[in-house]
């Protein structure tokens, strides 16, 4: 199956596509493919996006009328995805901190014909948001970019301190999420970083703390590359070697729901 990916993949000729096997909305196409030149991309009618990122919205697949939040949003691919997945309906929030990247979000999401997003300027762990109403929360801050360096490129030099700052905000965030809105009933951690410190050591972190109450769910059980610790088997990581997509990682937490037998 993975083969016939690989194989299909190079036979496409120029503005031929399949269906991806994986998840239904991706149409793959052959990877120099100049999508600029065309209606249907500079319409907005198709959305233009490596398929590891694609993969925090298919672990959610929040079901239309749902409620979400995207606590990172900008520049919006992720909170389109996400629309796609409502059907427009439901309530989806969008933070973005940074206002200029604010002001992308916006022109981006109503280009696609979003309609049932609401936007806030501002910071996630210091917004005021109906906590209690928020079903799936998708979370994909910002990280060192290792997955998407230039493929030539092997020269980084690994920035530790970075790394470990990166981290605290990660695990801050994500604690903060499972802690303050009760009914979310799933929340993806997705980074493309190709760094464990970003990816299994802060889902091991939180793993240590939310083990009562929140569990790993093990989507796409036939992807081909996982977490790469014990604990972390049920993550995803993605990378042009295995996936011929970029370095990216994602973790699914769903919550424990506790079957009351008294
Ligand atoms: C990796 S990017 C998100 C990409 C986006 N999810 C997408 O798919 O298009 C991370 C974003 O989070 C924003 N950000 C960082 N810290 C934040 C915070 N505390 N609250 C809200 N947004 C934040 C950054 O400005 C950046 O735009």
């Amino acid at each position: 199956m993975r083969t016939n990916f690989r194989k299909g993949v190079k036979r496409l000729a120029e503005m031929k596509y399949f269906i991806d096997p994986d998840i239904e909305h991706v149409l793959v196409f052959r990877s120099n493919t100049k999508f600029f030149d065309y209606e249907i991309y500079l319409n907005r009618h198709m959305l233009l996006m490596d398929k590891a990122s694609c993969l925090p919205c298919l672990a959610l697949s929040p079901p239309p009328g749902s409620i979400v939040l995207d606590a990172c949003a900008a520049p919006g691919n992720k909170t389109i995805c996400l629309a796609n997945y409502l059907r427009n309906k439901g309530k989806l929030y969008a933070i973005e901190l940074n206002r200029r990247r604010f002001k992308e979000l916006n022109i981006n999401l109503k280009t696609a014909g979003v309609t049932c997003a609401h936007t806030l300027n501002g910071d996630f762990l210091n917004v005021t948001l109906p906590f209690d109403e928020i079903d799936y929360i998708l979370l994909d801050p910002s990280c060192s970019g290792s997955g998407i360096r230039n493929r030539n490129d092997d020269t980084e030099v690994i920035d530790e301190e970075r790394l470990e700052r990166l981290a605290t905000l990660q695990i801050r965030m994500i604690t903060y999420a499972l802690t303050n809105f009760p009914n979310v009933k799933r929340l993806t951690y997705s980074t493309c970083s190709i760094h464990m410190q970003e990816n299994e050591q802060v889902v091991e972190t939180i793993l240590d703390q939310f083990s009562d109450t929140f569990q790993l769910v093990d989507f796409l059980p036939k992807w081909p590359s996982r977490g790469q610790t014990e604990r972390t088997q049920a993550c995803l990581r993605a990378s042009p070697e295995d996936t011929l997509t970029n370095g990216f990682f994602v973790a699914c937490f769903e919550r424990i729901i506790k079957l009351d037998t008294e």
